[in-house]
C-alpha cells in the first residue's frame, strides 16, 4: 500500500480588509466585544464585482499549491473541493475549478462538511492515494461567506465571525523511503445537532414555492443560524477527543506534537485546546485574528502560512483538527 504526503500548499484571501471598527459602523457591535469573545481583529470580504467567488479563490490558491509541488495541471488526477458556500447550489465547485484551470476531464468531487471539510477531503484523498488509484490530488477549501451574512444587528453573533478566503494542498503519492506523510485521519459526525448551526434556505426542506411565498415577509431563513454557546461547548470536547484519538492511533502523546493547526473557529476554543494538551505557544498556529473563521478554508490557509513562515520542518508531527456544523469533526496526523 502507498502512503500520501502534502507536496504543495497555497492560499488566497481577498484584498478587502474589514476591521471590527468597520463592522461597528453598520452593526451594533464593537472591537472590544469581538476581540474578547473571538480573538478576531479583522477579516477579508470579497467586494462585489472584484472577480472573486468561492471557485475563483479556490483556483488562485490551487495554482500556488500546484506550482510549489513542482507539478502542472496535467499531473492532477482528481479535484476534491470542500465548501459550504458553493457558487451554485448545483453543480458543485469542483467542476468549475476543473474548467477554470483548463484541466483534463479528471473527476471532481465536492465535500460538504463545513468546518471539517478540509480534513474530510484530505482523508478521502489519502484513501485514493493509498490504494494506488491516483498519484496527485488537488484538495481545495474555499469559502465566500460575506455575501450570505446578515449584516444588520440581528445577525451580529454570526456575521462578525466569518470571513472569505481559500487554501489548497496537493496530496501526492509519497516517494520518500521514510515514515513521513499522512499517518492517519479520523472522522466523525453527529447529525442530531444539524440545526444548531445551519442554513435553512435555499434548500429542499423549504419548497421553492414556499420560499417565493415567504419572499415579501421579514423572516426569510436565508441567513445562517448558530446556537453559539452550544456549538462552543461541543467544540472544545470534540477537538480534544479527536486529537487524542489520532495520537493514540499512532502511539504518540501530546509531547510529540510539533505543530497543531486547529480549525480557526474561535481563538478561545484554540486556547482551551492548547491548554488541555499543554502545548507551548509556538506549537499551535492561529491566524483567526486576521481572517476570522473561514470554515473549510481555515485549516489550509493556516497550514500554508505556518509552512511559509518556516514553522513546519521535515520530520515534524503536524496535527490538523476541526469541528463544525453537522456536527462533524475530524483530525489528521501527519509526519512532515
Ligand atoms: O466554525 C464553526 C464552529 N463555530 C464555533 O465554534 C463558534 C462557537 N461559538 C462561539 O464562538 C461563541 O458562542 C460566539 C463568539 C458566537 C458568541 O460568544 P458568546 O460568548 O457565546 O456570546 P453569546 O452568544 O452568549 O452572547 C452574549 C451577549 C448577548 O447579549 P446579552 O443577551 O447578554 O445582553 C448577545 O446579544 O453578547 C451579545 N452579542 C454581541 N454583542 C456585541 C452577540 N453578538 C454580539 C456582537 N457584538 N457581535
Amino acid at each position: 500500500m502507498y502512503t500520501s504526503r502534502i507536496s504543495g500548499l497555497g492560499s488566497y484571501v481577498p484584498e478587502n480588509v474589514v476591521t471590527n471598527d468597520d463592522l461597528s459602523k453598520i452593526i451594533d457591535t464593537n472591537d472590544a466585544w469581538i476581540q474578547e469573545r473571538t480573538g478576531i481583529k479583522e477579516r477579508r470580504h470579497i467586494k462585489k464585482g472584484d472577480g472573486n467567488s468561492t471557485s475563483v479563490m479556490g483556483v488562485k490558491a490551487a495554482k500556488i499549491a500546484i506550482e510549489r509541488a513542482n507539478l502542472t495541471n496535467d499531473d492532477i488526477d482528481l479535484i476534491i473541493f470542500a465548501t459550504l458556500s458553493p457558487d451554485l447550489y448545483f453543480p458543485g465547485g469542483g467542476v468549475r475549478v476543473q474548467d477554470m484551470m483548463g484541466m483534463k476531464t479528471i473527476p471532481a468531487l465536492d465535500v460538504r462538511n463545513q468546518c471539517s471539510g478540509f480534513v474530510y477531503a484530505l482523508s478521502v484523498g489519502d484513501q485514493f492515494i493509498k490504494t494506488g488509484m491516483y498519484k496527485n490530488i488537488l484538495i481545495i477549501g474555499s469559502e465566500h461567506h460575506s455575501g450570505g451574512l446578515d449584516m444588520t444587528t440581528r445577525g451580529r453573533a454570526v456575521s462578525v465571525i466569518f470571513g472569505d478566503g481559500a487554501g489548497a494542498a496537493v496530496l501526492s503519492r509519497n516517494e520518500k523511503e521514510d515514515n513521513s506523510g499522512i499517518l492517519s485521519t479520523h472522522l466523525h459526525s453527529e447529525g442530531a445537532h444539524a440545526k444548531e448551526l445551519f442554513l435553512e434556505a435555499p434548500s429542499m426542506d423549504l419548497w421553492v414555492p414556499e420560499i417565493i411565498e415567504k419572499n415579501d415577509q421579514e423572516d426569510i431563513p436565508y441567513y445562517p443560524y448558530m446556537n453559539g454557546q452550544f456549538v462552543f461547548k461541543n467544540a472544545v470536547v470534540r477537538f480534544s477527543e479527536v486529537i487524542n484519538e489520532g495520537l493514540q492511533a499512532n502511539n504518540l502523546s501530546a509531547g510529540n506534537i510539533d505543530m497543531l493547526i486547529p480549525h480557526q473557529a474561535n481563538l478561545r476554543i484554540s486556547q482551551f485546546v492548547q491548554k488541555q494538551f499543554k502545548l507551548a505557544d509556538d506549537r499551535v498556529y492561529n491566524n483567526i485574528q486576521q481572517y476570522g473563521n473561514t470554515t473549510a478554508a481555515s485549516i489550509p490557509i493556516a497550514l500554508t502560512e505556518a509552512w511559509e513562515e518556516g514553522k513546519i520542518k521535515d520530520g515534524d508531527i503536524v496535527v490538523l483538527a476541526a469541528f463544525g456544523s453537522g456536527f462533524t469533526w475530524g483530525s489528521a496526523i501527519i509526519r512532515w
